[in-house]
């Protein structure tokens, strides 16, 4: 393989001029950018990307951070960011965090020294000072859904509390009488609202109290398993709003194992809008959020803070609504 020394030795230039000229970095006469571009081509010679972000500082890499793969929202939100990126011809790192402030840490650390062009985070364990120090070191990002968005950097949500009571109140208008939630996990911005999305629309029926509300964690698993929960502690419950569509995907078993007819004597709303809620049986009524547009946003959002870094950052709050399928349609 063709190494810079190869180029330069060829070009009868020094390897630092072969560097300039690779990181557009001027100083050089017309001919010799073009003798050493065409030696370039014909010697078939890949710059190291490594050592031309050291010197360069820029790495045409944006940092996508997700809580999981796992649950298809994020890879949804993951591939409207990665396709508006690459028509920049950026390539994107996709990290996992498992919402562990551990991981999260690592993941910034190692992407500082990875000199990335900017992050999107979507994670709940990320603190103000974490972004502050991003910026410091002139990365910026952008934070995304599930992350706080009480700082003053950019920032994308939807309208979560709105969304729950969009659900909520539609379940009451087909004609639900006790009403549960499965929220989700009681240190996530997004699960909280959305549970008072919920209590806004129930607190003033004389059945309701706490315990119509059992606390999930987003999976399908919890689904299930909290609404056997709430089938025990209620049995005349016949209308549960899941705080989003894995849950519901769980909980549809659970109504089949206690013999409950979907939607007639337990109608269901998801929150998401994930594909797979429309090839369920029955398919989930759910609250849409605009995911992969909202990937796309991030990214559009990221790419103009690194173009303008003196710009002020821009804080979106997106429309959530109701999408109506059998699960809920009595
Ligand atoms: O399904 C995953 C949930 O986590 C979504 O509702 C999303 O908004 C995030 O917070």
């Amino acid at each position: 393989m063709a190494t810079i020394r190869d180029v330069a030795a060829k070009a009868g230039v020094s390897t630092a001029t072969v560097s300039r000229i690779i990181n557009n970095k001027g100083q050089a006469t017309p001919e010799t950018v073009a003798r050493v571009n065409a030696i370039i081509k014909e010697l078939g010679y890949k710059p190291n990307v490594v050592a031309r972000s050291l010197t360069s500082r820029k790495s045409n890499t944006i940092a996508l951070l997700v809580p999981t793969i796992s649950n298809p929202f994020f890879p949804e939100l993951a591939r409207g960011a990665e396709d508006l990126a690459n028509a920049y011809g950026l390539n994107i790192f996709l990290c996992n965090t498992d919402d562990e402030r551990g991981k999260v840490t690592n993941y910034l650390q190692s992407l500082k020294e990875r000199y990335v062009d900017g992050i999107i985070i979507n994670s709940l364990n990320l603190n103000n000072e974490d972004i502050e120090d991003l910026h410091s070191n002139g990365i910026p990002s952008i934070t995304l859904d599930r992350a706080f968005a009480t700082h003053e950097f950019s920032s994308i949500t939807v309208k979560h509390r709105e969304g729950a009571r969009l659900a909520t109140k539609h379940l009451i208008d087909v004609g639900c009488k006790r009403i549960g939630i499965i929220r989700g996990p009681e240190d996530d911005f997004t699960a909280v609202q959305r549970m008072w999305g919920y209590r806004d629309c129930v607190k003033d029926f004389d059945w309701f109290n706490q315990s119509w509300i059992a606390l999930g964690d987003f999976s399908v698993k919890s689904g299930y398993l909290c609404m056997k929960e709430l089938f025990q502690r209620h049995p005349d419950i016949d209308g549960v709003f899941a705080s989003n569509d894995l849950m519901a995907i769980g909980l549809l078993k659970a109504a089949h194992e206690w013999g409950r007819k979907v939607p007639d004597e337990l109608a269901i709303v998801g929150f998401d809008g994930i594909d797979m809620t429309q090839y369920t049986y029955p398919p989930i009524s759910t609250i849409r959020q605009p995911i992969y547009e909202m990937g796309k946003m991030a990214m559009e959002e990221l790419i103009r803070l690194i173009n303008e870094p003196n710009s002020d950052p821009s804080k979106v709050e997106l429309d959530v609504d109701l999408i109506l399928r059998e699960s809920s349609m009595r």
